[in-house]
């Protein structure tokens, strides 16, 4: 099987480019990446079924001419941090709607089978003590350029499934974290800070809640929606791993060997959405997936671990991250 990964120099597909090597003996992988800040070519392993085109989504003719010679199209690629949505929107309209629209036409034209990886964060959010979560029915209300683009890129992709007739499959998963996630985001930003002796940073209270998957255990529910999933279906993918944010704050600092409270609050996002969660009650029952994590702080150790290990890795990312960061004053 010929398998087009996008975005696999990026976190979650850079993981998923590694389940499937070490999964499926049969796949040869070709990753499209523009490798933007965000992507790096060390997170791709480096093995003769996997090869790395450096490119961008939204250009008809390297993607119509990868997506010829391909079996499946896994779409991870995407502008994909809010904070930098509220500093500039653009890309994230360019990647998000018109590369997934582009690569929506040449599956079209090839009808090769396609695979759109989203986010719970179309949905919106959920008042703190809201007894619900999302399902696959709860009405789409992104309310970050982000998850605005995201939306609209679900959209494209289930018109596209409903006029055309593309094989495709969704999926909407919550908050990842694992090896390879860039230091911008939250955890990797305060294990990175705590390695650096700096103190972590909560935005507001800390009272908003996400609901927390290993990423190996997003990529092999990926897998299993391509291999069981029914085509035009939406699947959403989720843990049970809701958690405040000042409880992670503080289960990295105790994992860590920190005081509990050596944190600060910094001043709140705009905008910040206050709690996501995820009923995956169809993909548990109707393809039968279950998360290998189930214990948060023996998940979030390995990635402890994996930030020690690997501080050449992150070490280029981080100044300028920081940097960008005090310009917000967070
Ligand atoms: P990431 O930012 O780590 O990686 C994105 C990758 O896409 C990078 O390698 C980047 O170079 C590449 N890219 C960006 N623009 C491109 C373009 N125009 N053409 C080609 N490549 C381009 O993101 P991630 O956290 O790995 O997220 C991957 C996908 O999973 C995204 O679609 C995101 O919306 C979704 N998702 C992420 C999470 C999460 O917690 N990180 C949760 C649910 C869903
Ligand atoms: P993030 O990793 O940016 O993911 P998302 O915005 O997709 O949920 O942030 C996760 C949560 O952590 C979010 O509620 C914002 C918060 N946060 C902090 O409190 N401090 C930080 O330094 C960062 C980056 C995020």
């Amino acid at each position: 099987m010929r398998v087009l990964v996008t975005g696999g120099a990026g976190f979650i597909g850079a993981n998923f480019v590694r389940l499937t090597l070490a999964t499926r003996p049969d796949a040869t992988v070709t990753v499209l990446d523009k490798l933007t800040y965000a992507g790096n070519a060390a997170s791709i392993p480096d093995d003769p079924r996997v090869t790395l085109v450096q490119g961008d989504i939204a250009d008809r003719e390297v993607v119509d001419s990868l997506v010829s010679e391909t079996d499946l199209v896994v779409h991870f690629a995407a502008e994909s941090h809010n904070d930098n949505s509220l500093t500039d929107p653009s890309p994230f309209i360019h990647t998000n709607l018109v590369g997934t629209f582009t690569l929506l036409e040449a599956c079209r034209a090839h009808a090769t089978r396609f695979h759109h990886v989203s986010t719970d964060e179309v949905y919106g959010d959920l008042a703190l003590d809201d007894p619900g979560k999302f399902t696959a029915d709860t009405p789409y209300n992104p309310s970050s350029p982000y998850s605005a683009s995201k939306a609209g890129s679900d959209l494209l992709v289930r018109a596209w499934v409903r006029s055309f007739g593309l094989a495709a499959t969704m999926s909407n998963c919550s908050n990842n974290y694992g090896p390879f996630q860039h230091v911008e985001k939250f955890i990797p930003r305060q294990i990175t800070n705590i390695i650096d002796g700096v103190r972590p940073k909560l935005y507001g209270a800390g009272a908003n809640v996400r609901d927390w998957i290993h990423v190996d255990d997003h990529n092999t529910a990926v897998w299993t929606v391509i291999d069981a999933g029914r085509v035009g279906q939406t699947y959403l993918i989720g843990a049970d791993g809701e958690l405040s944010n000042k409880a992670v704050v503080e289960a990295v600092l105790v994992a860590m060997g920190q005081p509990v409270d050596a944190y600060d609050h910094v001043p709140d996002r705009p905008g910040h959405d206050l709690r996501y969660a995820i009923d995956a009650t169809a993909l548990r029952e109707e393809l039968g997936w279950a998360p290998r994590y189930r214990d948060f702080a023996t998940g979030l150790a390995a990635t402890i671990d994996w930030y020690r290990d690997n501080e050449a890795w992150w070490r280029p990312l981080k100044r300028e991250t920081e940097l960008a960061y005090e310009r917000l004053g967070r």
